[in-house]
C-alpha cells in the first residue's frame, strides 16, 4: 500500500537534446549555430563595445566580403565571455587557430519538461480524469511558500464559487489588497511583514497548483497559450514561511494553522531535512495534518 506522507510540487526542467539546426549559405557551404568561448591573454576590454568589437574580429575574416545574413547571434558578456554566431565547418577550423579561442560546441536545442506535467499525469482537456475531477472544485489548497502576488492573473477569481463553509482561514494582506474566491486567505509568519511574495516561487508553486485559466500567456510572443494550474478550480490559501530560507518553527506554525483553517490539501515545494521520517518536522507534522484529515 502507498502511503505519502506528503505531496510536493516538485518543478522540474528536464533538458533535452535534440539535433542542432544547420542551414546553407548562397556558396553552398553549410552554417551552424555555435556557442563559441573566448579569452583575451592580456585580459579583456573593459567597455561592452569593445567586447563586441573584439568579437566581431573572430567573424571578419569571412564574413565581411559577404552580403548573407548577420552570422553574430548574440554576443555575451556576463554568463561568459564568447558569443554565438553560424559559422561553417571551415570558417570554425579557421577560427581556433585565432589568439583568443578557448572552445567552440554546436548549439543544441533544449526542451522544457515543465508544461508537460499534466501528460504525465495523463490529464487530457475535456475528457477523462481531469474533466470528471472537477478541475479542483471545492477544494482549498494551502501552500506553504513565500508568498503570493496577489495581482497575477492566475489568481483571478473569474468563474469562481466561493469558498466552502468550512473555511476559517485569514487574509492578512494590507488594506489595498483583498482576497477574492480564488485567493481565499492569505498568512504569514515569524520574520516577515506580510504575505506578499518577495522571491517568485510561492506564485510559481501556487498557480501551478491551482492558477486559473489565462488566455494568451506568452514570452515576448512564444509560447503563445492558455497557461492553467492542475486544479484551476480550486481555492488557494498562502501561507508565508519562506524568503530564501524557511524556519522549520514557521512551517510547523503554518501548517498547525493550516489544519485550523479547513484546508485539504498542503502544498510543500521544499526540503532540507534529514531522510528519516523521525527526524523531518515536516514529515511529522503531515503526520498529524493526516490525521486530521488534511492531504498532503
Ligand atoms: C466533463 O465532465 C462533466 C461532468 O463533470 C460532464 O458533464 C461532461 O460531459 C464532461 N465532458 C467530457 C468532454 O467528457
Ligand atoms: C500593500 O500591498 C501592496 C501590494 O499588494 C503594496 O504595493 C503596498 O505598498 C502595500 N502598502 C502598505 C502600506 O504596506
Ligand atoms: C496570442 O493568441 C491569441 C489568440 O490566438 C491572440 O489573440 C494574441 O494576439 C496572441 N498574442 C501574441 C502576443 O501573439
Amino acid at each position: 500500500m502507498g502511503f505519502f506522507p506528503y505531496l510536493t510540487f516538485i518543478c522540474m526542467l528536464n533538458f533535452h537534446l535534440f539535433q542542432t539546426i544547420a542551414s546553407d549559405t548562397p556558396d553552398g557551404s553549410t552554417l551552424q549555430t555555435y556557442i563559441v568561448h573566448v579569452d583575451g591573454p592580456d585580459g579583456l576590454p573593459n567597455r561592452l563595445d569593445d567586447l563586441d568589437s573584439w568579437y566581431d574580429t573572430f567573424l571578419s575574416t569571412f564574413t565581411a566580403a559577404s552580403g548573407e545574413r548577420r552570422r553574430m547571434i548574440y554576443s555575451y558578456h556576463n554568463v561568459f565571455k564568447g558569443f554565438a554566431a553560424r559559422l561553417s565547418a571551415d570558417e570554425l577550423k579557421a577560427m581556433e587557430n585565432k589568439v583568443g579561442f578557448v572552445s567552440a560546441h554546436p548549439e543544441r536545442k533544449l526542451s522544457l519538461h515543465t508544461t508537460h506535467s499534466p501528460n504525465f499525469l495523463g490529464l487530457n482537456q475535456n475528457m477523462g480524469f481531469w474533466n470528471e475531477s472537477n478541475y479542483g472544485k471545492g477544494v482549498i489548497i494551502g501552500v506553504l511558500d513565500t508568498g503570493i502576488f496577489p495581482d497575477h492573473p492566475s489568481f483571478s477569481d473569474k468563474g469562481m464559487p466561493p469558498p466552502p463553509a468550512k473555511w476559517k482561514g485569514k487574509c492578512d494582506f494590507n488594506v489595498t489588497t483583498k482576497c477574492n474566491n480564488k485567493l481565499i486567505g492569505a498568512r504569514y509568519f515569524n520574520s516577515f511583514d506580510g504575505p506578499i511574495d518577495d522571491n517568485g516561487h510561492g506564485t510559481h508553486t501556487a498557480s501551478t497548483a491551482a492558477g486559473n485559466f489565462v488566455r494568451g500567456a506568452n514570452v515576448f510572443g512564444n509560447a503563445n497559450g492558455t497557461a492553467v494550474g492542475i486544479a484551476p478550480l480550486a481555492h488557494l490559501a498562502i501561507y508565508k514561511v519562506c524568503s530564501v530560507s524557511c524556519s522549520e518553527s514557521d512551517i510547523l506554525a503554518a501548517m498547525d494553522a493550516a489544519i485550523d483553517d479547513g484546508v485539504d490539501i498542503l502544498s510543500l515545494s521544499l526540503g532540507g531535512f534529514a531522510n528519516n521520517f523521525y527526524d523531518d518536522s515536516i514529515a511529522l507534522g503531515a503526520y498529524s495534518a493526516m490525521e486530521k484529515v488534511v492531504v498532503q
